[in-house]
């Protein structure tokens, strides 16, 4: 195996100084810029089908901050963090980030062939898929799926609540890439999914079929913000070759 070059040890670095912190020090020089630059990170996270399903909403301080601070239990995250990040899910934009990728593909110097073929991609496969399962029943396009699967390979993710399983996965990954980016610039950060999302959905005006993926207190840890040791399963518990 080659020696871990300088950028692989940083990234050790960064991951080992990202911890759940409980506890942000409201004394510690802050700079929101840092968030801000983090946040344009998170959006190089790849996505399903690059879909960019996803929406960051800031929150400082005033009412707003207080009503969430109450629909996330007031917990110590929350309430001691320096600013909230809510990541939000936007499956209701699905066909507006299909066109956006379109427009896209159509911008681009390439083969007219290729983008002949990219474009097909995003007009039929992601059009149907999406579209389909907004407006039939999962069991029915699920039984489509079990039977198409017998003669070879199927898709069987494509009831609607598999589509926001998807949406959630790739939102999940900005929002790692936003943690990360926050551990490497020696800022802290909590996520947490110990919130009212009735609450906060209505706090956001957020509209249906709009979901709260996580939300992020961000801030400058205290010593005392880290509630312990990581704890993590052993590598082999988790690992298996095939
Ligand atoms: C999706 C998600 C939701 C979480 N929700 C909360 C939460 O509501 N409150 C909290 O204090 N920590 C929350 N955590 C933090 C976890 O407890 C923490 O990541 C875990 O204990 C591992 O510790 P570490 O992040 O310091 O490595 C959450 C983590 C994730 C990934």
């Amino acid at each position: 195996m080659p020696e871990k070059n300088e950028c692989s040890q940083c990234f050790d670095r960064t991951l080992e100084h990202r911890r759940s912190v409980r506890i942000f020090d409201p004394e510690a020089p802050y700079d929101p810029e840092v968030v801000t630059r983090n946040l344009k990170r998170a959006i190089l996270a790849p996505s399903s089908s690059n879909l960019q399903l996803w929406e960051f909403h800031r929150i400082k301080d005033g009412e707003l901050r207080q009503k969430l601070n109450e629909a996330c239990f007031n917990q110590p995250a929350a309430r001691t963090a320096n600013e909230l990040i809510v990541i939000v899910t936007r499956l209701d934009k699905w066909e507006q980030r299909v066109e956006a990728n379109i427009e896209f593909i159509k911008s681009q110097e390439a083969p007219e062939d290729v983008k002949k073929r990219a474009i097909a991609y995003y007009d039929k496969i992601v059009r149907r898929l999406y579209g389909w399962a907004k407006r039939y029943p999962g069991f029915v396009l699920k039984a489509i799926q079990w039977f198409n699967g017998l003669k070879k390979p199927a898709y069987r993710e494509v009831s609607w609540t598999d589509i926001r399983i998807s949406a959630h996965k790739s939102v999940a990954l900005a929002a790692q890439t936003f943690m990360l980016g926050m551990s490497a610039d020696g800022y802290d950060t909590c996520p947490m999914e110990g919130f009212d999302s009735a609450r906060v959905r209505k706090l956001l005006k957020l509209p249906k079929d709009a979901e709260i993926n996580m939300i992020i207190a961000c801030g400058i840890r205290k010593p005392e913000g880290i509630y312990g040791p990581r704890f993590r399963l052993p590598f082999e518990q988790v690992y298996y070759e095939h």
